[in-house]
């Protein structure tokens, strides 16, 4: 039986490798983790992530050809195959800081990697990294003793937090990149064949490791760049009485645009958008190309510039000021149905808010405890209520920053109830419904779109 692993337990390594288990009965999967506690999390009744059917997943595999470990000694010695899943956050310090990534625990893991091995294996890189990255990673692999080949994959993961298991068992590609020579299509094959107990042979994809890597930093950019473009818009169409879901429907009704992706919002999160664009735009720099990088670039001020323009809006709104003002913020997650707060839109807003001195409640159905750790330092500015209804109570403003469907469903007649007059709703997802809610006396902001005011 050939063995698996992948080091790095985290939202990408963790779902991944329980959807190959589940689909590949005859391989044996170890996933391995420098952190204890989430390692203890995946085997236990309460995963370490929310995310819509994974226990399902899990639970099928755990333990029959699935093993959470903290022993990554042992199972690098052990494993055929390793697919490295650890996060390359941007870096904070020297070099490229707020931009380049930090490959410190991916190189980490490579000369662990190198250090325990003695037999041949393939290292398939999974987490997103900067084009070239895997020549690094062959350098230091055989830096070592001769006679062990490594042979480095790239299969980057296109997974949507809220949707990866679905996204994992229904991929629309599943993208390899290996080097044109023997070794490296055969190794090609193996991972091929993997992925092939499951997904169409058509849906998946074989190119150069290069190109492999820079697809996933450019379907993250082209993806991010649609957000940026429609919320554009919307600050425009909130001059010109102009609706942005009007127009995102009229312009994506083109085939050649398409409906998706088209929402206009108070700004994307997630851990990969930002970090993979500044990566982008770092290598364009490096590389000498400054109006490439200058052109991404783009994409994230834009997001940042929504993320502000929301904040200002709600204090334009409220007679210039939200001094001591309870400001109810539904939701924290940076999408629905994760628990997830990286970049989440939220942290700025409720910082904007807090630097205004509001007094800020947070609710969310699943993001409270990641929320807690994001707010820390903000003291008692911030107070966390896990029903929505509740943290409405005495609020001047409702600011919905996360599209949880629950928030379609509230009885807003009580909530308007038990607010403060005149009530405001400041909707940064346009999905409440916003006529119902102006006809029960909310002054409601939408985004892209012209306020509903009685004032
Ligand atoms: C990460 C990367 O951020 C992303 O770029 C890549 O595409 C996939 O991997 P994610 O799975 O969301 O994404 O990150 P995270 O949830 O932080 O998981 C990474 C895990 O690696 C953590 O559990 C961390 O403890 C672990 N890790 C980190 C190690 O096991 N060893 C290390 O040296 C460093
Ligand atoms: C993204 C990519 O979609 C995925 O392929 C890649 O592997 C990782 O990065 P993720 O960040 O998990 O996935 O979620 P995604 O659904 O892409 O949403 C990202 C952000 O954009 C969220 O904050 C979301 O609310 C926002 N968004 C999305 C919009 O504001 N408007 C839209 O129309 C779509």
């Amino acid at each position: 039986m050939k063995t698996i692993l992948c080091i790095g337990a985290g939202y990408v390594g963790g779902p991944t490798m329980a959807m190959i288990a589940l689909k590949c009965p005859e391989y044996r999967v170890v996933v391995v983790d420098i952190d204890a506690e989430r390692i203890r999390a995946w085997q236990s009744d309460r995963l370490p992530i929310y995310e819509p059917g994974l226990d399902r997943v899990v639970k099928a595999a755990l333990n029959r050809n699935l093993f959470f470990s903290t022993d990554i000694t042992s199972s690098i010695a052990e494993a055929d195959i390793i697919f490295v899943s650890v996060n390359t956050p941007t870096k904070t310090f020297g070099q490229g800081s707020g931009r380049a990534a930090d490959l410190q625990f991916w190189e980490k893991t490579a000369r662990e990697i190198l250090a325990h091995s003695t037999t041949d294996k393939i290292v398939v890189e999974k987490s997103t990294l900067p084009v070239r990255t895997a020549e690094a990673m062959e350098r230091i692999l055989h830096s070592g003793r001769a006679g062990v080949h490594f042979e480095v994959l790239s299969n980057p993961e296109f997974l949507a937090e809220g949707t990866a298991v679905r996204d994992l068992e229904n991929p629309d590609r599943v993208l390899i990149g290996g080097h044109d020579t023997d070794s490296g299509r055969r190794a090609v094959a193996e991972l091929v064949s993997i992925y092939a107990h499951w997904v169409p042979r058509d849906r998946i994809l074989t190119a150069s490791v290069w190109s492999s890597e820079l697809s996933k930093l450019a379907a993250n950019a082209f993806l991010a760049q649609r957000i940026s473009s429609i919320n554009s818009l919307s600050a425009l169409c909130e001059h010109t009485e102009a609706d942005v879901s009007e127009v995102a429907r009229a312009i994506g009704m083109d085939n050649r645009i398409g409906p998706r992706f088209l929402n206009a919002s108070v700004g994307f999160g997630g851990s990969c958008f930002k970090k993979d664009i500044l990566n982008l735009v770092y290598l364009c720099d490096h590389y000498g190309l400054h109006e490439v990088a200058a052109y991404w670039e783009q994409v994230v001020k834009m997001n940042e510039y929504q993320e502000d323009r929301f904040v200002q809006n709600v204090i334009a709104s409220m007679f210039n000021t939200v001094a001591g003002k309870r400001i109810a913020v539904f939701g924290f997650a940076f999408k629905a149905d994760t628990g997830d707060t990286r970049e989440s839109p939220a942290i700025r807003v409720v910082r904007g808010l807090v630097a205004e001195r509001a007094q800020v409640v947070v609710t969310d159905p699943q993001a409270l405890g990641n929320a807690h750790r994001d707010l820390a330092d903000l003291g008692d500015a911030v107070t966390f209520e896990i029903d929505p209804v509740k943290a409405a109570v005495g609020a001047h403003a409702l600011a919905v920053m996360t599209e949880w469907s629950d928030y379609e469903r509230l009885d807003y007649r009580r909530i308007y109830g038990d607010m403060v007059k005149p009530a405001f709703v400041f909707d940064g997802r346009n999905r409440l419904n916003h006529r119902a809610l102006f006809d029960l006396g909310f002054n409601v902001y939408p985004i892209g779109k012209k306020p509903l005011s009685h004032l």
